[in-house]
């Protein structure tokens, strides 16, 4: 009787390497639980494309993620999350989903001069999810806004503290900053990783807002609201797919996580659908 239950495993999905910033939170709280993380590097970015060409990818990766065994998925996409979350939650209704928006919120509740930076991509800016955040929580807030052109893409190189990275975000922030913002928004999963850059031009006197652990605590909220949350023991692993280069995104997951990385897998798109490449 009652052979041993395996944790609920979780699966996660970004662009590119940007869901990595969230995979360090989930794994910092939920180390039980394993985890399934694609990244659709076939297809990044993301924020150019249309809401729903995004959609499109964001239900063929769950249904992948499903497939290999996750019971919950995490969108670790603020663009994905804005083209598909309600999408996905009605098309997968028994499925527990823990999406993403630009933490406006907290932002709203904590500026001083109520004046707030809010970097994210185009189609994070244009979805509805953003308008209605804006609308309920920061209304009495002036928020500035910019979609940093180029800045996923030079994450995506393994570009953190370069020329380039630097140069985009210098024109971003520093009109922010002459209009008195005292906070910074991270619509973007991949921004995390440029943290120390961003520290370093807006100062120690703004606060920059990296959504990923409060993404973790609610993956954890969901698990346990399920009866699922795994007693905390063995470390469990993650398996990494990628349905761009393997050997690239081996690369930058070593480089972005450290002992936290493991073997990749390929994916192949198909027709609309993702499959098993060869090792
Ligand atoms: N990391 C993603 C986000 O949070 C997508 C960036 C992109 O692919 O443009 O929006």
């Amino acid at each position: 009787m009652g052979g041993k239950v395996e944790p609920a495993c979780i699966g996660v999905f970004d662009s590119g390497v940007g869901g990595l910033s969230v995979l360090r939170a989930i794994r910092a709280l939920l180390p039980q639980h394993p985890v399934l993380y694609m990244a659709d590097q076939a297809h990044v970015p993301y924020g150019p494309r249309s809401l729903e060409e995004v959609r499109g990818f964001a239900e063929a990766i769950t249904r992948f993620l499903l497939a290999e065994g996750a019971r919950v998925i995490v969108v670790a996409c603020n663009t994905a999350s804005a083209a598909a979350l309600h999408y996905l939650r009605g098309t997968f209704p028994d499925v527990p989903f823990v999406g993403m928006e630009p933490a406006v919120k907290p932002a709203a509740e904590q500026t001083h001069s109520g004046r707030v930076g809010v970097l994210a991509t185009r189609a994070t800016f244009q979805g509805a999810l953003y308008a209605s955040v804006v609308e309920r929580f920061a209304r009495h807030v002036r928020l500035y806004q910019d979609t940093c052109p180029g800045l996923v893409e030079s994450i995506e190189a393994g570009d953190l503290d370069g020329e380039t990275p630097r140069s985009i975000l210098e024109r971003t922030l520093k009109p922010m900053l002459a209009e008195g913002i005292d906070t910074v928004v991270l619509g973007c999963t991949h921004y995390p990783f440029v943290i120390p850059l961003i520290q370093e031009i807006v100062g120690p006197g703004v606060r920059v807002i990296d959504p990923a652990p409060a993404v973790a605590r609610q993956t954890q909220r969901v698990l346990e609201i399920r009866g699922w949350l795994a007693p905390e023991g063995c470390r469990a692993d993650v398996r990494f797919f990628t349905s761009g280069e393997v050997g690239r995104f081996q690369v930058q997951v070593q480089r972005l996580l450290g002992s936290e990385g493991g073997e990749v897998e390929s994916v192949i798109w198909e027709q609309g659908e993702l499959r098993r490449g060869l090792r």
